[in-house]
């Protein structure tokens, strides 16, 4: 058999999420591809947003939240019992949709992660926070202003300081939840091209709602629909994986009418 545990970063095995007694998504089991970008596309509440953070047990901060099924990263479940969450974070990043940098300098928006982990030498710090801004596209921007707070950067430039901070702690993923969401086109081209950048070296999955940047950023796309079930004085609503495949593949020639009417923009 072939190294799984290499060629996918994450496994997801017939994962389901509860918000209290109600299904948000149910029976997901489908891989992360190691050092490939992969998107996550479906209707709003199909379950994207908490999908992504099982994968990074982000899920853990909401009380009502039970997940079961198993979420392996590389092999190990991120839910068994040994495992430290936080580490689980500092190794499977995350970046959300609306910029959110501290209100901090630049420079103490990207050491906070290395100095939570104990980083005090000042001259490590510089070279980490030199190190992460380049790599997310940022420095030539900021670095004769490292002191200036991260609030007064654009949007497309505080988005980039998340990158960066999420990457200061050299995490293997990152996840990004509609990180362009917020951001006007020229900035969304800059991600988009930094995530391809990144994809070298990193895992990426993205929660997208524009097709189009599904199929310009990701290799692997993962297809999430609502199923929806009347119960007597309420109605269940849960995401389901109806298809997922390489990018070009699975926008080519959707196996699925549901996919195909989802990616053409008609939405039933
Ligand atoms: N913290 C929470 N507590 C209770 N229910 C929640 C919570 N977060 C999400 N849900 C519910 O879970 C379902 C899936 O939500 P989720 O945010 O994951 O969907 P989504 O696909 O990301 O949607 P969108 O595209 O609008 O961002 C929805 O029915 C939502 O109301
Ligand atoms: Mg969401």
């Amino acid at each position: 058999m072939t190294n799984l545990n290499g060629r996918y970063a994450i496994q997801l095995h017939d994962v389901s999420v509860f918000y209290g007694h109600k299904p948000a998504i149910q029976h997901v089991t489908m891989p992360v591809v190691s050092r490939k970008i992969t998107a996550y596309i479906g209707p709003s509440g199909c379950g994207k947003s908490t999908l992504l953070r099982v994968m990074n047990r982000m899920n853990d901060l909401v009380p009502s939240a039970r997940v079961s099924g198993e979420v392996l990263f590389h092999g190990q479940n991120l839910y068994g019992p040994e495992i430290d969450p936080v580490e689980v974070r500092r190794r499977v990043g995350m970046v959300f949709q609306k910029p959110n940098p501290f209100p901090k300098s630049i420079y103490d928006n990207v050491a906070y992660g290395p100095r939570l982990l104990g980083v005090r030498d000042r001259a490590a710090l510089d070279q980490i926070v030199a190190q992460s801004l380049k790599q997310a596209a940022l420095w030539d921007e900021v670095r004769h202003e490292l002191k200036k707070s991260g609030l007064a950067l654009s949007g497309g430039q505080q988005q980039r300081l998340c990158i960066a901070r999420a990457l200061a702690v050299e995490p293997e993923v990152i996840l990004m939840d509609e990180p362009c969401s917020a951001l006007d086109p020229i900035s969304t081209q800059k991600i988009e091209e930094l995530m391809r950048d990144l994809s070298r070296h990193y895992t990426i999955v993205i929660v997208t709602h524009n097709m189009q940047q599904a199929q310009r950023v990701s290799d692997y796309t993962a297809f999430i629909s609502v199923r929806k079930e009347e119960r007597p004085n309420e109605e269940y609503r849960w995401g389901e994986l109806v298809e997922y495949g390489s990018t070009m593949e699975l926008f080519a020639h959707p196996q699925q009418e549901e996919t195909a009417d989802h990616i053409a923009g008609r939405f039933g």
